[in-house]
């Protein structure tokens, strides 16, 4: 371990980082500013750009102990330039934005450009900006605002912010007027059209996969089940979550259907075995995907029960030999009784999972990610054990499991968390 010392957004820092410890991963999971994003991790995307002592420069591809002593700017260190506060208004009234991913890089790679440069073509503002790939929006919004703010034109609707400066020190190119806007989909906010939008079709051609419908017992009406991510910690190769839920049912009940290892898989998103356990072993197969990446981990797996407990632990592992990415892990579960406020009988269900990646799925180990994904995943559980213990005869189809929309969803959590921080008024 190294010592660095160093100042990130104006805020002194000292830290101990490995020697190969990128600066990106650094800013994310130690300094928990996660709005640098990851996206190749091989400086080709721009998706990680911070500044560096006043130049932009990929995280992704930088070492954290070469940055002792160097001051760093997140995009969270914008939040009072006026610049950048244009850049943002811009890009959301020119819709250059959907998911956000690229946005945080964006944004600093296109202040660095009109810090610089002024006056450029449409085709100019491209080929400065061609180091920043955006997967989603496409690129005709993007220098629409980078082209308006490089103009020093007005916003198409709102005033600026009281006390920031449009012209950031230097003289004003010509406007020009507005140009008319090339929308590449309906207008955002208030003024879109009331006309519904169409479905759209899912990304990988597979129905979008709700969570399961939960089936209220005759008489009983509930919300959905709450589920608490407590720790998340690493422990030698391995992270483990531990979280935990109330399932409004009787403990014995609630054992008997967890300890039926089809039953149990059957509720877990994502889960397919190859048959009923045999002995103390079981097969089966785990889908995950992210983005275009998708696997298949199939493996094997042994139970272990402690009846008087009321525990039970399943570990395995398993391969993709199509990702070339390798799983292992395990789920240990227990139930406690608990009485609510009625009197009612009601089980509390508390799960350690554990798991380790290599490969290209590793990149799920992005703690704020597998985080979020192990939460759609228990909630998921929750719901689908909840329906079955109302309903045991309720079917579960696989294809309302599928690991790859809880992570769709995830993924669109996180996008709308880091839209909601973007946009926000200031
Ligand atoms: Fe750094 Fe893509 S993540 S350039
Ligand atoms: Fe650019 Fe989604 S990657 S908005």
């Amino acid at each position: 371990m190294t010592r660095i010392a160093l100042t990130v957004n104006d805020t002194p820092v000292t830290a101990e980082v490995t020697p190969r410890t990128q600066l990106a991963e650094f800013l994310r999971e130690h300094l928990l500013l996660t709005g640098t994003h990851i996206g190749c991790e091989h400086g080709i995307c721009g998706a990680c750009t911070v500044e560096i002592d006043g130049e932009i420069a990929r995280s992704c591809i930088t070492y954290a102990v070469t940055c002792d002593g160097a001051h760093i700017r997140t995009i969270e260190g914008f939040d009072a330039d006026a610049l950048m506060a244009d850049l943002r208004r811009a890009f959301a009234e020119a819709h250059a934005l959907q998911c956000g991913y690229c946005t945080p890089g964006m944004l600093i790679a296109a202040r660095d450009l009109v810090r610089r440069k002024s006056g450029l073509n449409r085709s100019e503002i491209r080929t400065e900006m061609s180091g920043n790939l955006c997967r989603c929006t496409g690129y005709v919004g993007i220098v629409d605002a980078i082209e308006r703010v490089m103009a020093g034109g007005p916003s198409l609707q709102s005033a600026p912010p009281q006390g920031l400066d449009r012209n950031h020190g230097k003289p004003r190119a010509q406007a020009g007027g507005d140009r008319v806007r090339s929308w590449l989909g309906p207008a955002p906010g208030p003024v879109a059209s009331p006309t519904p939008a169409p479905p759209r079709a899912s990304p990988v051609g597979r129905a979008d996969v709700a969570p399961a419908p939960r089936r209220a017992a005759p008489g009983r009406a509930r919300g959905p089940i709450e589920v608490t991510v407590d720790v998340l910690e690493d422990v030698g190769a391995e992270s483990r979550i531990r979280q935990s839920f109330v399932l409004p049912h009787p403990r014995d009940a609630v054992w008997r259907l967890m300890s039926d290892v089809p039953a149990l898989a059957r509720c877990m998103p994502g889960l397919a075995l190859d048959g009923p356990p045999s002995g103390d072993k079981v097969s089966g197969r785990l889908e995950a995907s992210l983005g275009p990446i998708r696997a298949s981990f199939a493996g094997e797996g042994t139970l272990r029960r402690f009846p008087s407990d009321f525990r039970q632990v399943v570990a395995g592992s398993g391969g993709d030999p199509r990702s070339g990415s390798r799983a292992s892990g395990s789920v240990d579960y227990r139930l406690s009784a608990v009485t609510d406020e009625a009197g009612g009988e009601t089980t509390r269900v508390e799960v350690i999972i554990g798991y380790a990646l290599t490969g290209p799925l590793a990149q799920f180990g992005r703690a704020g990610l597998v985080r979020d994904l192990v939460r759609r995943i228990g909630e998921a559980l929750a719901q689908n054990l909840d329906a079955q213990l109302c309903d045991p005869g309720a079917a579960l189809p696989q294809a309302q499991l599928g690991g790859l929309s809880l992570l769709l969803k995830a993924l669109a959590d996180q996008a709308r968390a880091f839209l909601s921080r973007l946009l926000r008024p200031r």
